[in-house]
């Protein structure tokens, strides 16, 4: 028989999970969990890059493990672990580092973007690198936020990872962890990591969009619909998107705003609902009000259920433990093995 694929994937704990997370990442990890060797994980050292507050860490770790439960994520088919739970992935990260260049880690977007945050500096074109280079203790870059790629390579290269759902913002990432795999394999000459790809169901990596009209849904942005909003909060929140002034002739292109709130009923609704409101964009019948309402609707219909086993979950300490405990040991042995080979490939044995 066929061993099944390897499935890896983690969401940094940083927060309550939104929409862009749900379709982005974790409604994958469901539909895999079924066909693949799936393990998920929340990446508690990785948002320690950015958030380092020791009680909201712990609580968002907690949180997040019972988004997974209650989004359907099954502990019987798919491993779950916290990254913390498994040492050997820091350990292998300071050796994978040795293997890492500086100026491709600079070069990452998603470093200069949050580079630039932890200086309170704007993106004016200037280098980034000669402003990190003269800054101050005070007001620094940690070389954590620098070295994540090398860190998340290792969350999947450990677990000899072949499918990594994400949405389409960690492709670069993705990128530098093939290559860091394929360097790795060279230097050698060893065959020891696959290389790792996205997974989309044969259709193209999402980007949820917010309701704030252009960009996409994040938690840094302000502009999420949470999977465990209450019922009225999240109506509240849908009825204020902003839109525009409606379309003025027959058959005008669609504005960013309103595209978006399509977008996000592509996600959640029904084809021929969808397509009713195209029609009615088009011969300028639409009423944002309705349009905002059926989204309402079929967004409940998704996070509803979620919400309600998440709050069954959430609280229950012993069957939390007991998934995390479990997923640690099934994630460590085979994080274990591939740091074992990677030492003895790089030379670090043992005299005794
Ligand atoms: P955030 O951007 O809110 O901080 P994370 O960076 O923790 O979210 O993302 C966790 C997962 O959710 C990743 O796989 C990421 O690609 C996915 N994701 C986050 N926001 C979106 C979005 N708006 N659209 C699609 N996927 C998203
Ligand atoms: N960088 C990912 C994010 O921000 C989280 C992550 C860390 C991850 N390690 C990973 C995702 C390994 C997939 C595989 O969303």
């Amino acid at each position: 028989m066929n061993e099944k694929e390897i499935v890896l994937s983690g969401i940094r704990a940083t927060g309550n999970l939104h929409l862009g997370n749900y379709y982005g990442a974790l409604s994958k990890f469901v539909k895999m969990q079924n066909d693949y060797d799936c393990m998920y994980f929340i990446a508690d050292l990785h948002a320690l890059t950015t958030t380092p507050d020791p009680e909201a860490l712990h609580v968002n770790v907690r949180n997040i493990l019972a988004e997974y439960l209650a989004a359907g994520v099954d502990p019987d088919k798919a491993t779950i672990f916290v990254q913390s739970d498994v040492p050997e992935i820091s350990e292998m990260y300071l050796l994978l580092n040795m293997h890492v260049g500086i100026g491709e880690l600079m070069r990452t977007a998603s470093f200069k973007d949050k580079a630039r945050k932890q200086l309170g500096i704007k993106d004016d074109g200037q280098d980034i690198e000669k402003q990190i280079i003269g800054t101050d203790s005070n007001k620094r870059v940690n070389a954590g936020l620098l070295t994540y790629p090398t860190l998340m390579a290792v969350d999947i290269l450990i677990q000899k990872a072949h499918k990594v759902p994400v949405g389409k913002d960690q492709e670069q990432h993705l990128e530098l962890t093939r290559r860091f795999a394929r360097r790795f394999n060279s230097f050698y000459g060893v065959d020891l990591f696959p290389e790792p790809v996205n997974f989309d169901f044969g259709g193209k990596p999402v980007k949820v969009p917010g309701l704030d009209g252009s960009g996409k849904m994040g938690k840094s942005e302000g502009n999420c619909i949470y999977l465990v909003d209450e019922e009225k909060v999240l109506r509240k929140k849908v009825m204020r998107a902003v839109t525009d002034e409606g379309p003025k002739e027959p058959n005008s292109p669609i504005s960013e705003p309103v595209a978006n709130l399509l977008t996000l009923m592509e996600l959640t609704s029904a084809p021929e609902t969808v397509q009713q409101f195209r029609d009615a964009y088009a011969d300028c019948s639409i009423r944002y009000g309705d349009l905002k309402k059926q989204l309402a609707e079929d967004i409940l219909k998704v996070t509803l259920p979620i919400r309600e086993r998440y709050l069954d979950i959430v609280n229950d300490d012993a069957y939390i433990a007991r998934v995390v405990k479990q997923g640690a040991e099934r994630a460590r042995e085979r994080a274990a093995k591939t740091l074992a080979e990677v030492r003895e490939i790089m030379g670090i044995r043992k005299f005794y």
